[in-house]
């Protein structure tokens, strides 16, 4: 007899032959290019991983889902999958429509038709799904700030799976792990769930559960959408594939799951038990703050620590999945090994290192002893968190024109290049008007767009370990915290005010702009006819009058040593 969790579970893709018509009619349908979201919630959907669910739910579904956690027919399903769509486009669109999904390149992964089409209270869901209407939690302010005002719902049919070039022997549907573990043979499988790299206390439970569940161990690491901020999925898959080989062969399996996570805590972990059972696995962790966002606004927690493992418990039967406590792990000195933290023998030692000082330790470069991880585990995350001195940043000068910026800038070029280690490339706002932005004006629109080109570039260097030197006016806040936001995915950034009063750059004058903007010659001139609104809390402020360059730019390389950007 097939074990259920070895039977083949119900997918939404159409057979070759009908993906073929359907794709061939599809091109004359209104076409909705799905966002990096929609593609994994739509992966899951027809791969059966979201099974019972037959498409993006209707206004009824999204309803119960929101109020108790369950579709209109009474199934259990915490976390509303939902199209949301801009308004523009829900506008061409009548309940009974056909849609075409796109992916990124355009081709048509699935078909919609569209049975439901409201307008969400986003208040109501954040409140109910995610505990709080905070801006704080990352799927609320997704919701809020990156969502469409509009949802659409209805069946779909599948054409094909989305396409993905990394990792393809690691990535499984549903139906392929359950084939798998009836070729194994394995009856009873413990899953964990995990959207970070694992060290040895991790495999140390991972294994106890195993042990204790008496059941084979899937290693199911999130590689969709994490926690804005998380160590990026590729770097995750190669410390995994290290670890693995330290697990007892042929007990454990890892495998890539490409779902969109949404950081919901306790209705989180009741979802992923409902999407493990989908993928054949019979017991699954749940740990202390399952799938947490962090703090809320008011710098406290968004869930209790185990209110996760409680709610889990309430609905066990119905998710048909077992759960195991997760036990944390601390290692004891004396033992030189792993205990859960509630059986450390007496009077023993216990080290632990948190994961706000292992990154502290990776920034820096400091050790990481090897009780803690392996080393393998370690030189993956190194090289893609080499220590401060080695890694990318972005100088951002502002202030009025003839402050001084280029001339700072430029001597500061010159020392870093000085220094050696890392390419420098020097942004000056007139160099970037002539290169980049050379049909832009000066409204604030304009402005705008050519600041945002400069932080666009000023990341990419960033991202790739270069220094970037920018010297705009930069006359607004808003955007350069939009530069700021860019550049800080990738590496630092240090906001240098160049704080010469406008008397004072008249008085100078060097390109003799202000007589012909006092004169009206030239339009809306940054300090004459035109707002700077000044940096509140740069990183540096520095005052040109009375000071030379070359001290000027000396407070920028002391200021990036202090930051432990540069080394003295
Ligand atoms: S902005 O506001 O950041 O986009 O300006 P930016 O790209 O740095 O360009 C500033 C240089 O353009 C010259 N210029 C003007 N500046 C301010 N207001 C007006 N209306 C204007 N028209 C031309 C000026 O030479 C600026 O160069 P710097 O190096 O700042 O003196």
């Amino acid at each position: 007899m097939t074990l259920s969790n070895h039977a083949p579970i119900p997918e939404l893709y159409v057979s070759a032959d009908a993906a073929l018509t359907l794709k061939h009619d599809a091109g004359n349908l209104p076409s909705w290019d799905l966002t990096p979201r929609q593609m994994c919630d739509l992966e899951l959907l027809m791969n059966g991983g979201f099974h019972p669910l037959k498409g993006f739910q209707s206004e009824a579904d999204y309803n119960g889902v929101v109020e108790n956690m369950r579709t209109a027919d009474g199934a259990l399903w915490p976390m509303p999958i939902t199209l949301d769509v801009s308004e523009a486009f829900a506008d061409k669109l009548e309940p009974g429509q056909d849609i075409a999904l796109r992916d990124a390149e355009g081709v048509i992964l699935a078909i919609l038709s569209v049975t439901d089409k409201w307008i969400p209270n986003k208040s109501r869901e954040a409140e109910k799904v995610f505990g709080a209407d905070d801006l704080a939690h990352p799927a609320v302010n997704y919701l809020h700030n990156v969502a469409g005002k509009i949802y659409l719902g209805g069946p779909v049919k599948g054409l094909q799976a989305p396409v993905h070039y990394d990792f393809k022997s690691r990535r499984d549907t549903p139906n392929e792990l359950r084939a798998l573990f009836r070729k194994l043979n394995w009856a009873k499988v413990v899953a964990f769930q995990t959207r970070n790299p694992l060290h040895r206390a991790h495999q140390e439970l991972t294994f106890r559960a195993a042990k204790e569940a008496q059941a084979n161990l899937l290693i199911h690491p999130v590689v969709g959408m994490t926690k804005p901020g998380d160590v990026d999925h590729f770097t995750r898959v190669r410390c995994y594939e290290a670890v693995l080989d330290k697990y007892p062969q042929s007990t454990t399996t890892m495998s890539l799951l490409n779902l969109a996570m949404r950081m919901a805590g306790p209705r989180e972990a009741v979802w992923h038990g409902l999407i493990r059972r989908n993928h054949g696995v019979t017991h699954f962790i749940v740990g202390r703050d399952h799938a947490g966002p962090g703090k809320n606004s008011q710098g406290k927690d968004f869930y209790g620590p185990y209110d996760a493992q409680t709610l889990f418990k309430e609905h066990e039967a119905e998710i048909g999945v077992t759960m195991v406590d997760f036990k944390h792990m601390v290692y004891v000195q004396e033992k030189a090994q792993y205990y859960p933290a509630n059986e450390v023998p007496e009077g023993t030692t216990v080290l632990d290192i948190s994961g706000t000082e292992l990154r502290r330790r990776l920034r820096e470069g400091i050790d990481i002893p090897e009780w803690f991880s392996f080393p393998e585990v370690v030189a993956q995350l190194r090289k893609t968190s080499p220590a401060r001195d080695k890694q990318g940043f972005t100088v951002f000068f502002t202030g009025l024109s003839g402050s001084g910026k280029s001339t700072i800038a430029n001597a500061l070029m010159v020392k870093l290049m000085e220094m050696g280690g890392r390419p420098v490339t020097l942004l000056d706002g007139d160099v970037v008007r002539k290169h980049l932005s050379s049909e832009l004006g000066f409204s604030k629109e304009h402005r705008d767009i050519n600041i945002k080109r400069i932080g666009y570039v000023a990341s990419e260097i960033t991202k790739n370990g270069g220094i970037a030197i920018c010297a705009p006016i930069a006359p607004y806040t808003a955007t350069r915290r939009a530069v700021r936001d860019m550049v800080e995915s990738y590496g630092a950034f240090l906001e240098v005010h160049v704080a010469t009063s406008v008397e004072e750059c008249e008085r100078r004058d060097r390109k003799g702009l202000y007589k012909l903007a006092r004169e009206g010659k030239i339009k809306e001139f940054t300090g004459i006819s035109d707002p700077y609104e000044m940096p509140e809390t740069p990183e540096l402020r520095v005052e040109t009058e009375g000071t030379d360059v070359d001290s000027c730019a000396h407070q920028v390389i002391l200021k990036l040593e202090s930051m432990g950007l540069i080394k003295a």
